[in-house]
């Protein structure tokens, strides 16, 4: 590294002379225009080939063995208690790096170093970490972070410990695996990922009713985020884990930082808002870009209902079709208010069972002319380098907007507009088209849980 260093020194030096001879001279000032563009594009050059060699991958020890514990958990918070890592994964999409998705401080944590083992010789390197706080932090202290590293060019290190300082002992520092290491075939079509699930969660009709759609309309697998659950809702995630259908991911976030239940800092000052939900949906992408063809970002109690096709698969190849060169589809949100319902489907065997029983409630709430209806998405994970709730930060590819004729998100909970009268919703039984399958499938499952 000193060495690069230097080098890159003398090269500035070479240019400097060769500058002087030109620029010193007579003047004009067309030539002190030229001579000072010049000269401010080869300290710009140099200034970024030096930034580059600062975070080139350096060997600082050998023939050591990679010897630190591996962690498992979901969130490790490192010494300085400020940082805060999810999981590293490779990322050879733009350039062989490794991308640690994290939970930062984003004034606190300045410098980070990933500590790479090559095997079988046990070389050491550490590289110099780009720290890449998500815009979209909404004012709260902590916010997601992209902790990206480039990777030694002569081995494929399976681990990665992340430390604040280049110097150390690598064998004290907890080590995680580099997952996305190995190419893989698409397992599933349709992935969910449900991003927080908080405070006691408790609304089992609904919970079932919204994986029985989703595995209607085409997803075979749903990742929940879990930060806490009634003992109910344990009992029917672990039967969908048992089916192989639910992935749980445990989210204790509240073991580390005070969480906001609002997504603005403004509404609740805490560390980290809404459960740390941007952070679980960025980890839910990249832990299923390989395995996955789409991943579907939306809450428990929304779904995303075709209206020109029976499921999920025909209608994304049908927008894949007219919108090439695009991975990320904008489904707009329209609220059913619990508050309304027309009891056409009362099961009487659902009633003992906590939660809102969606076919009841097939009332939409009118579009506001102040409002832009929120969207949530629907992705292919391989296009997205960040993601936001309702929008992605970065991706390769545009997003698209999905006609509400094509699509739209049934999304039931407490209304928005709680003062309209029944009339002036909008009957929409777009739900109903599937009540025979959903109605047997819910009672299979109940019958197996909560019954
Ligand atoms: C983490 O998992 C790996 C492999 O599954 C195992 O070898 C290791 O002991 C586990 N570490 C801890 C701290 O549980
Ligand atoms: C559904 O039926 C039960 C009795 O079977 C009744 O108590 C309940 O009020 C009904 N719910 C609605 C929303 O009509
Ligand atoms: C319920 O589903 C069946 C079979 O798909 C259908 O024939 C019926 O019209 C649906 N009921 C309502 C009220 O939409």
């Amino acid at each position: 590294m000193q060495q690069h260093k230097l080098q890159g020194q003398r090269n500035l030096h070479l240019h400097l002379d060769t500058f002087k001879m030109f620029c010193g001279g007579k003047k004009s000032y067309f030539v002190a225009t030229v001579c000072i563009i010049t000269l401010t594009s080869m300290v710009a050059f140099s200034y970024l080939r030096l930034q580059r060699i600062d975070h080139l991958p350096k060997i600082i020890q050998e023939g050591r063995r990679c010897r630190g514990e591996i962690t498992n958990n979901t969130i490790t918070p490192l010494k300085d208690k400020r940082t805060f890592i999810i999981s590293p994964y490779f990322d050879d999409r733009e350039s062989k790096v490794t991308r640690v998705i994290g939970i930062v401080h984003h004034e606190d944590v300045k410098e980070l170093y990933c500590w790479f083992c090559c095997q079988p010789h046990g070389q050491i390197y550490v590289s110099k970490a780009k720290i890449d706080v998500h815009s979209d932090r909404f004012g709260f202290p902590y916010g997601a972070a992209d902790i990206v590293c480039l990777e030694p060019e002569i081995c494929d290190p399976t681990h990665v410990s992340i430390h604040q300082s280049p110097h150390g002992n690598i064998d004290q520092l907890p080590r995680f695996e580099i997952k996305n290491r190995k190419a893989e075939t698409f397992s599933v079509d349709f992935t969910v990922c449900i991003s927080a699930m908080f405070g006691n969660y408790n609304n089992v009709l609904q919970f079932i009713q919204s994986m029985e759609m989703y595995k209607i309309l085409g997803a075979q697998k749903v990742v929940v985020y879990k930060n806490s659950c009634s003992e109910l809702m344990e009992k029917v995630l672990k039967f969908y884990m048992e089916e192989g259908t639910v992935e749980i991911i445990p989210w204790p976030i509240n073991s580390y930082l005070k969480v906001s239940s609002k997504w603005h800092f403004s509404m609740d000052a805490k560390d980290i808002g809404y459960y740390g939900q941007i952070t679980a949906l960025n980890d839910c992408i990249y832990r299923n870009m390989r395995r996955s063809k789409f991943v579907v970002l939306n809450d428990a109690d929304e779904i995303i209902l075709p209206l020109k096709h029976p499921d999920w698969k025909t209608m994304m190849s049908s927008l894949q079709e007219q919108n090439p060169g695009t991975g990320i589809f904008l489904f707009e949100n329209h609220i059913f208010p619990e508050t309304i319902s027309t009891p056409v489907f009362n099961v009487s065997s659902w009633n003992t069972v906590p939660g809102v029983n969606i076919l009841q409630h097939v009332h939409r709430e009118p579009d506001r002319k102040e409002v832009i209806n929120p969207k949530k998405m629907i992705i292919d994970p391989r296009r997205v380098i960040q993601t936001s709730v309702h929008s992605v930060l970065r991706a390769y590819g545009t997003s698209v907007n999905v006609p509400m004729d094509v699509a739209l998100i049934y999304h039931c909970r407490m209304p928005h507009q709680e003062n309209l009268p029944r009339d002036s919703l909008i009957r929409d039984t777009t739900l109903w088209k599937y009540n025979s399958s959903l109605i047997t499938n819910v009672n299979k499952v109940l019958q197996q849980t909560v019954l």
